[in-house]
């Protein structure tokens, strides 16, 4: 595998030509670093399954360079999701919807949606440009992890992840650390309203500030999805929530609750968006002191706060 520092638009051509060769490259963006690869390239999105060990019925969601792609991907679009993606894309927004027939099983996992998304990090965008350039149509990316475990964040957590299931031609592009850090907010649209199936930065609040009713039905849904299955987003050590570590234990918790004697501090952000942007990094550092379990206190107020409880009560889960 070979990894791409400070990725110039020469370099970021060169890894839209790999993505268009049927390797795979793993970007960052904006949430976490994901494992692309050319969205109508079976072989090589199979390839994305065997590196993550992820089973084949998961759908993966499609990364496009923008709004004007949409249709090619999906049909029956309703009205409220053209207004969601005018409004938060690029951004950290998935979109569940009717696919076409561009969107094959080996991408929706054999259901009758797909899942679309712009992504606003620079390279990222870059990269979708130039694959598009060459004639590429989307480029499907799942977080950048093995199954179950926590995404990563910068490009030394997807080496440290994937390296060794990686082969020759696929590359790594190291665009930095993540700005946001947890996964993006991901809608069904193929109701008559939306449907949250995984908080991110983009709230509830956000979309009813726009006008747009949400239906709360979390939980129970037909659709499969992987990110909620019970335990998931998921470090080696033992997540114990809102409790304090006893000693050698590892802590994670804003930095205005002090660490208690004896125990390993791995973050102390000052807010909730900083908490996000961080979490996952902490998490990863605590597997790598061998820490047996890790106590985290996530911040209590609403906004990205949400999802960060989201992904903490999955990874607090028994596996
Ligand atoms: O922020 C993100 O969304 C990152 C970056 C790389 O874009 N990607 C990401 O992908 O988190 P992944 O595959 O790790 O998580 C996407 C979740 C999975 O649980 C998948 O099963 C679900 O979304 N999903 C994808 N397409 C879907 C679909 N058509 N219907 C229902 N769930 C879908
Ligand atoms: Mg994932």
């Amino acid at each position: 595998m070979k990894i791409i520092n400070n990725p110039t638009q020469y370099k970021i051509k060169k890894a839209a030509k790999a993505l268009k060769e049927g390797h795979l490259v793993a970007f960052p963006t904006e949430t976490v670093y994901g494992l692309g690869a050319d969205a109508t390239n079976k072989k090589a999105v199979n390839r994305i399954y065997s590196v993550k060990g992820r089973p084949t019925n998961h759908p993966l969601i499609v990364h496009i360079s923008s709004i004007d792609q949409l249709d090619k991907w999906a049909i029956n679009i309703p009205e409220y999701a053209v207004k969601l993606a005018n409004e938060f894309w690029p951004g950290p927004m998935t979109l569940i919807l009717k696919r076409s027939n561009l969107a094959k099983d080996f991408i929706s996992g054999g259901q009758d949606n797909v899942g679309l998304r712009v992504p606003s990090q620079s390279v990222a965008l870059e990269l979708l440009k130039e694959f598009e350039k060459i004639g590429g149509q989307g480029v499907a990316a799942p977080s950048a992890n093995r199954f179950g475990a926590v995404s990563p964040t910068n490009a030394e957590a997807v080496k440290e992840e994937l390296g060794i299931f990686l082969q020759l031609d696929d590359i790594i592009v190291d665009g930095g650390q993540c700005l946001i850090g947890v996964e993006s907010t991901i809608l069904d649209c193929t109701g008559e309203n939306p449907q949250i199936l995984r908080p991110g930065k983009i709230t509830e609040i956000d979309l009813r500030i726009l006008g747009i009713s949400v239906d709360s039905k979390i939980g129970e849904h037909f659709i499969k999805f992987s990110g909620s299955l019970k335990s998931h987003y998921s470090p080696r050590a033992k997540i114990n929530l809102n409790c304090l570590p006893e000693t050698g234990e590892g802590f994670i918790a804003l930095s205005n609750v002090k660490t208690p004697i004896g125990s390993i501090r791995l973050a102390a952000p000052d807010n909730a968006v900083q908490f996000a942007q961080q979490l996952y990094a902490a998490l990863r550092l605590g597997d790598s002191k061998n820490l047996t379990c890790i106590s985290v206190i996530p911040p209590t107020d609403s906004g990205i706060a949400i999802a960060i409880n989201d992904r903490l009560t999955k990874a607090s889960q028994d596996r």
